[in-house]
């Protein structure tokens, strides 16, 4: 949410800021901006809408410099618009910085400043921070601080970050120091790439691949002081922490668009290779089970858990509800599934025998790792199911399961949910094997996954089908998405992937749910999608669409191969694969994954940067 870049280092900054706005354009696209130091004056450019139109206006009237700080802005105070984009000033224009978070007590801030004479021109909670720190520095200048020791500058931003409350990634820039970035994070990411004789920022580490391969991330209350030929790390109370350097792993092929017209498809398209990635190394056949390297936990204290907790936010919430199906079935331990801006402030009471696992894609979804701490703090081993390496939930977790997804930068989720499932499936098998599951039922589950990167290929070739149902239904209003057991979260998925990118109100429930409510939207223009692939209670699925049927509804079933039944029940039915009915969740998820993709080209809308979303939420 707001992504953030900074350079310093002996060539132009623009090239390196606008290169990573763009790959950072995920983390919001209401506006963008930069700012370029050019001796003791910096200039700002700044516009709403997206990286290109700040290109653009760069390029009509360019501005010069060697140092330089970039922001691309999610809104959260203050409406999109010029004015409202970072960066922002601070005094007459001696601060300059961007700011990825929320100051929470901005108001009370304000006010204050404006007493003491400051004029605000923003809507923004930012522009606070931008005042503060000119105010601190202006009051040391007075109290006879010397402007020409960096250290002078360090602390009027350490002394404004005491009085913030909230979030915040800063990068700041001085007038009148020029080569000087001070960069400074609480609750919001911040990474720097090490180059030669030049330092790059970044709020994660597209921005920094191909620029450089040793990265060092911030943790919160740190501040990096970076000139082109120094790096130092401060923490609040003036200690300087070990840096912890590390090799940057992503490539630019990851981040390529490929032969693909969109992130979305590229990353649907994938799936098979993706779910592979989360396999490999992890099965072990003469034992029948999984195996994980950074779980970090004995077998004996696996074996003492009595409750699991799944904690995450949005699609990852969702995988989560099939790994409580999948845990509960083979290893018969109760699993409960928090959404993590509740858990955070709820209290449940918790046993000291109680595993959390937070689920998250980008890992700084900042409920999620909020509700992560909480119960850290409170001594449960905490652990993560995360794709992007380094990402604070992935540092901060006890220990976990990466999913080697590779970057996920379409907005909408869709690869990042398969690996979960199948991570979830993983740990499931590993708990069921301590406990209850047999040798041969460990056994027919591996081989069930193995199978599935080539079931996945087999499920991708709908897509020809997928867009013949997309243009009969792309016009209505609202959709239901109706399935039962392992295909319930499917549902709840398959709605949301339509909602975020198509705008169009659809609602998920548990199939036979329906009738206490939702059939009241039933009518011949809202398409019902089941989610139907033959399982345990197929019969009773499909007593749930022929009351659809009955008040005229028009079905898309999604179902198993061969399923000729439904296909005379159904107006439209897209086959997968049949597979085994616990793992069904990564077969069906792709057609409706497809679906919403296609739905939403048809109705002109941008897949990749979906309107009001950000794929990383840093805020509350
Ligand atoms: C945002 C994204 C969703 C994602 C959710 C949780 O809402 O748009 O696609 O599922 O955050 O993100 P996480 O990175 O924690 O999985």
């Amino acid at each position: 949410m707001c992504g953030i870049v900074g350079y310093v280092g002996p060539k132009q900054a623009y090239g390196y800021l606008i290169e990573g706005l763009f790959r950072l354009e995920y983390r919001g696209y209401d506006s963008a901006g930069i700012a370029l130091q050019n001796g003791n004056q910096i200039g700002i450019r700044k516009k709403t809408g997206r990286v290109s139109q700040l290109a653009e206006i760069c390029k009509q009237d360019p501005i010069k410099g060697s140092t330089g700080i970039g922001h691309t802005r999610w809104a959260t105070h203050g409406e999109p618009s010029d004015v409202n984009s970072h960066p922002h000033t601070g005094g007459n224009g001696e601060v300059v910085l961007v700011h990825n978070g929320v100051i929470e007590n901005y108001s009370i801030l304000r006010d204050r400043l404006r007493e003491l004479g400051y004029v605000f021109h923003t809507a923004t909670d930012t522009e606070v921070a931008a005042h503060l720190v000119a105010h601190q520095l202006k009051e040391s200048l007075k109290q006879g601080a010397d402007p020409g020791d960096q250290q002078t500058y360090v602390r009027a931003v350490e002394s404004t970050i005491k009085q913030i409350k909230g979030t915040y990634g800063l990068a700041v820039l001085f007038r009148d120091v020029p080569g000087l970035l001070i960069a400074t994070r609480l609750g919001s990411p911040l990474v720097v790439g090490i180059g030669r004789g030049e330092y790059f920022l970044a709020s994660d580490a597209s921005p920094l691949v191909g620029n450089t391969e040793e990265i060092v991330y911030l943790n919160d209350h740190e501040t990096a002081v970076i000139t082109a030929n120094s790096f130092v790390l401060r923490r609040q109370d003036g200690t300087e922490p070990t840096m912890s350097i590390r090799a940057l792993e992503q490539t630019t092929q990851d981040t390529d668009l490929g032969e693909y017209e969109h992130y979305m498809l590229k990353e649907i398209f994938e799936q098979p290779q993706t779910i592979e990635n989360a396999l490999r190394g992890r099965m072990d056949d003469d034992e029948a089970t999984a195996k994980f390297g950074g779980l970090n936990l004995d077998p004996q204290t696996l074996r003492r858990i009595d409750r699991i907790v799944l904690t995450a936010c949005g699609t990852s919430w969702h995988a989560g509800l099939v790994g409580e199906y999948l845990i509960e079935e083979f290893a018969r331990i109760p699993v409960e599934v928090e959404y993590a801006s509740e858990l955070r402030y709820r209290n449940p009471p918790m046993s000291d025998r109680t595993m959390i696992f937070a689920i998250t894609q980008s890992g700084e979804t900042a409920d999620t790792l909020a509700a992560m701490r909480e119960c850290k703090r409170k001594g449960h081993p905490t652990l993560a199911i995360c794709n992007t390496v380094g990402s604070t939930i992935a540092r901060e977790a006890d220990g976990g399961i990466y999913l080697h997804a590779g970057p996920e930068i379409g907005v909408a989720s869709t690869k990042a949910f398969t690996s979960q499932v199948t991570v979830l499936t993983l740990l499931a098998l590993l708990l069921g094997r301590m406990r209850h599951l047999s040798h041969p039922e460990g056994k027919r589950i591996i081989s069930q996954l193995r199978a599935m990167p080539e079931k996945i290929r087999q499920t991708l070739k709908c897509f020809d089908k997928v867009k013949e149902v997309a243009r009969k239904y792309y016009t209505a209003e609202n959709f239901l998405y109706l399935g039962r057991l392992y295909n319930f979260p499917v549902a709840l998925e398959g709605a949301l992937k339509l909602k975020e990118i198509s705008y169009i109100h659809a609602e998920g429930y548990p199939a036979a749910e329906m009738k206490h409510g939702p059939i009241a939207l039933v009518d011949e223009n809202t398409p019902s999608v089941f989610v139907a692939p033959r399982c345990e209670i197929y019969p009773k699925v499909m007593s749930n669409l022929e009351e659809v049927k009955a008040r005229k509804g028009p079905v898309i079933a999604i179902a198993c191969d061969g399923d000729d039944k439904i296909a005379h029940l159904a107006d439209d039915v897209i086959f997968v694969p049949d597979v085994d009915e616990h793992l069904q969740p990564l077969v069906t998820s792709i057609p409706l994954q497809l679906l919403a993709y296609q739905i939403a080209i048809l109705r002109g809308c941008n897949v990749d940067r979906p309107r009001n979303l950000a794929k990383s939420v840093t805020v509350e």
